[in-house]
């Protein structure tokens, strides 16, 4: 729908490929991301991206793509990284292979601060990651900037091919953000990024493909499908939105969710079966297994709840998509283990009947547009909490007592923090359950409890995170409260762990 005057980003395999979108959109532009397969069917971009990749341009079978086409599409071409070194092959020049990676801080010194260097500093901290360079720089070709070594690290190559060696998408590239916005500013016109436009639009597309028809939706609590069935309800549809409460929710999460929809106007049904779950997971204390428990168990009652549904709606984000795209092969085979209920979304997707309006967004997007329709900060602003639940903050077996624990600690250790004006700071936090029970002195008695963990981590995309340095107090309140108030717990730990090594989960 949104293939002209876009910004398109071709995937060379590189880790930070989806980043290069994101901030192309945070720019203000819309961006796309295509395998490297697609090209060139890509639409009629305004401006192409060629990401960065781990592979090398010296081996055999080496990433490429079809120059001709490149060409042909006449708009400006940025190459980062990868995509740089394999303008410079195409252009006539060659590279440097190396085995020695390149992996951190450079310096990065502008030739002239013009075109796509325009206000920059003299000097500017860059991210490289990379072995090869290039070597031989063609007739056609012009340094725009070296780094500290007096290597080029910048190339123009004729008018309207751009080549940078570093990242300009990690935050690490301080001035990142302006050489990609003075890249795009060269394109002649390119389409807009407005959440309004997007709302708007997918609004017709609900009216189009749902009319008067039942449209099913599972929610969580969580933003994206809360959004999503806010954003059904705004489009007129007949929207049921199915709550499965597994009983691994926190403490009160199940009515907060049901007044929350209440006050929002959705229509919502509970399903309750806790006790299924609680049955089903009984005596299980290996990770994987409880996971696969849990996920087949919910499939079947959801799908259950569903019934004859004429449409199914789902939150899909654009980083499932991508993802789905790119690990076709290992998606296939999941999908098996969850037995014959995904037949069913398979059918109703060959039957065009699943929809999915928030596939062309960012989870940071998927907030602006719940903003935009009026749902509460408090609701969009909720960390992150994982679909099994608290049974991933309970290592070992899950019993309905260590629940229990787990929901009370965590609503003192959560309260405290938003008491303190901390929650909004941190990225997630909560409490977990060490089953270890050592020796404590309640009263004049010995004790020999359990340990609760408390873990608050930031981080930008869970793929990294960094622990919280809480101010001592709301950690000494928390712990006063858990030690006095909570039954079976005799003492408290913070969590100090970075991730990697460590998951935000325990499990
Ligand atoms: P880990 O523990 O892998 O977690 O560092 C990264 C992020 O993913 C969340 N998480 C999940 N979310 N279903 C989800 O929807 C899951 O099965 C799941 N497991 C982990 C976790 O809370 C953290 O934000």
């Amino acid at each position: 729908m949104h293939d002209k005057g876009h910004v398109a980003v071709i995937d060379f395999g590189s880790q930070y490929t989806q980043l290069i979108v994101r901030r192309v959109r945070e720019l203000g532009f819309f961006a796309m991301l295509y395998a490297l397969e697609d090209f060139p069917n890509i639409g009629e971009p305004g401006a192409i991206i060629l990401s960065g990749g781990p592979r090398s341009t010296s081996e055999p079978d080496a990433p490429d793509l079809d120059f001709e086409a490149l060409k042909a599409f006449n708009v400006p071409v940025l190459g980062v990284c990868y995509g740089m070194q394999l303008l410079n092959l195409k252009f006539g020049g060659t590279i440097e292979p190396s085995d020695r990676r390149e992996y951190g801080p450079a310096e990065l010194f502008p030739t002239s601060r013009t075109g796509i260097y325009e206000g920059l500093s003299e000097k500017s901290q860059v991210w490289m990651s990379h072995s090869d360079t290039v070597k031989v720089i063609p007739a056609c070709a012009e340094i725009l900037a070296t780094n500290q070594h007096k290597t080029p690290v910048s190339l123009k190559w004729g008018e309207n091919f751009y080549g940078i060696q570093f990242h300009p998408e990690v935050t690490h590239s301080h001035e990142g953000l302006r050489i990609l916005h003075n890249f795009l500013l060269t394109a002649d016109e390119l389409m807009p990024f407005k959440i309004e436009d997007f709302k708007r639009e997918m609004i017709e597309g609900i009216r189009e493909k749902c009319g008067n028809k039942q449209v099913v939706c599972g929610v969580s609590g969580g933003v994206d499908s809360t959004v999503l069935a806010v954003l059904l309800k705004e489009a007129g549809a007949n929207v049921r939105a199915i709550f499965v409460d597994h009983g691994l929710m926190r403490k009160d999460e199940g009515d907060e969710v049901r007044s929350n929809f209440h006050r929002m106007g959705v229509p919502i049904e509970t399903v309750d079966c806790s006790e299924r779950f609680l049955a089903a997971l009984a005596g299980e204390s290996d990770p994987e297994k409880k996971r696969v428990i849990i996920g087949n168990l919910f499939i079947d009652v959801f799908w259950d709840a569903v019934g004859d549904a004429e449409i199914l709606a789902q939150g899909t984000l654009y980083p499932d998509v991508i993802e789905s795209a790119s690990n076709a092969k290992s998606k296939a085979s999941k999908i098996k283990t969850h037995h014959n209920r995904v037949d069913r979304i398979l059918e109703l997707q060959a039957q065009g009947k699943v929809l999915e309006p928030l596939a062309e967004l960012f989870k940071d997007e998927v907030r602006e547009l719940g903003h935009s329709l009026g749902i509460a900060p408090d609701i969009l602003n909720r960390h992150p909490f994982p679909g099994p639940g608290l049974a991933v903050r309970c290592p070992g077996e899950v019993t309905q007592e260590r629940l229990d624990i787990i929901r009370e600690c965590d609503a003192i250790f959560i309260g405290k923090l938003k008491e303190h004006g901390w929650y909004d700071k941190v990225w997630q936090s909560y409490a977990c359950l060490v089953p270890v029970k050592t020796v404590g002195v309640k009263g004049d008695e010995r004790s020999y409890e359990w340990a609760i963990s408390l873990r608050a981590v930031v981080s930008e995309d869970a793929m990294t995170a960094d622990w919280v340095e809480l101010p001592y107090e709301i950690l000494r309140e928390t712990s006063h409260r858990i030690l006095n108030e909570v039954k079976g717990i005799n003492r408290v730990l913070y969590d100090v762990s970075t991730k990697p090594p460590a998951s935000i989960e325990w499990e």
